[in-house]
């Protein structure tokens, strides 16, 4: 089975790219956004009918939420057209799409866990533009995986090293109480994401680990872990104003794997753990 990860030198693209490297029968094509940029359609199309994967996961996205609220047409392009041109592409050659999606699809205002089968409604330029493509990847591609996931962390830029990094400059950190969600491990999300294919499971899924916390939370636990000194205090959202409104309560409940071949996630407190050994 051929392989071809998009924005590969992501997070996640990089996750995968490990996981993928030990199963032989797999071959790994991937593509960081200076080998194919998948805003560009003709690019996107020659590079897929040249390469004839399998399977095409799509890695790539413009995840700066508060970037996407001022380059609007950016976002667009991005998390929008780029999805749209890889399904289209992918199924010109009848090759499937995996396409990463996000828990800002949903506003954050209800006190529930979401499932697959709760109402979107975006509230930020992000959310929608990562909303538009999911339609147009179900659209057109029916071997479609669209897998939903939230708080992600791994090899890369994260809330998780951005709060180590902070607490080596200051004695006190105030961090937002008042958000909830789940931080999720790129390891997990990759592992689902595989099974998905390994599977032929296809459909929309949501996929973050278990349990859930605030941000406040999760910044305690990770300095409780690492040993770290500095004082955590708890705020709120509107201490700290941001052009993009964050959801409230963004929990998300992996139903569809629940249903179908099972959740091999695990909890969010053992997977920071391993995380933070590695780190
Ligand atoms: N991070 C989170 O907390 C989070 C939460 C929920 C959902 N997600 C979703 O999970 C997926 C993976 O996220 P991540 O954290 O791994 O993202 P990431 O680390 O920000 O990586 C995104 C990658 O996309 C690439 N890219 C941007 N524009 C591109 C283009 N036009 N063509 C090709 N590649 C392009 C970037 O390359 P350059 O750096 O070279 O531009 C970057 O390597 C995304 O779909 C994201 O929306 C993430």
């Amino acid at each position: 089975m051929k392989v071809l990860i998009t924005g590969a030198n992501g997070q996640l693209g990089r996750e995968l790219a490990k996981q993928y490297k030990q199963n032989k029968q797999v071959e790994l094509l991937r593509a960081g956004s200076l080998d194919l940029d998948i805003t560009n359609m003709h690019q996107v199309y020659s590079f897929v009918n040249e390469n004839k994967p399998d399977v095409i996961i799509n890695c790539a996205a413009l995840t700066a939420v508060d970037k996407c609220e001022t380059e609007i047409d950016l976002a667009y392009k991005i998390n929008t057209i780029g999805p749209k041109n890889l399904a289209a592409a992918a199924n010109k050659i009848g090759a499937e799409i995996v396409q990463v999606s996000t828990d800002y699809v949903f506003d954050g205002s209800v006190n529930k866990s979401l499932t697959e089968f709760d109402n979107v409604n975006p509230q930020t330029i992000y959310g929608k533009t990562k909303l538009e493509g999911e339609i147009l990847v179900k659209n057109l591609n029916s071997k479609h995986y669209i897998v939903r996931t939230a708080w992600l962390y791994g090899d890369g830029n994260n809330f998780v090293k951005t709060m180590i990094n902070l607490s080596k400059t200051n004695k006190t950190l105030k961090v937002v109480n008042d958000q909830r969600g789940t931080p999720t491990s790129t390891v997990d999300l990759a592992r689902v994401i595989i099974k998905l294919v390994e599977d032929k499971n296809y459909g929309l899924f949501h996929c973050t680990c278990k349990g859930e916390c605030s941000w406040y939370e999760f910044t305690k636990e990770i300095f409780r872990l690492k040993g770290i000194n500095a004082e955590v205090l708890p705020c709120t959202t509107d201490e700290f104003p941001r052009p993009a409104k964050r959801p409230e309560y963004s929990v998300l409940r992996n139903s569809m794997l629940e249903l179908t071949t099972g959740d091999i996630t695990r909890t969010w407190q053992e997977a920071i753990g391993e995380y933070l050994k590695l780190l």
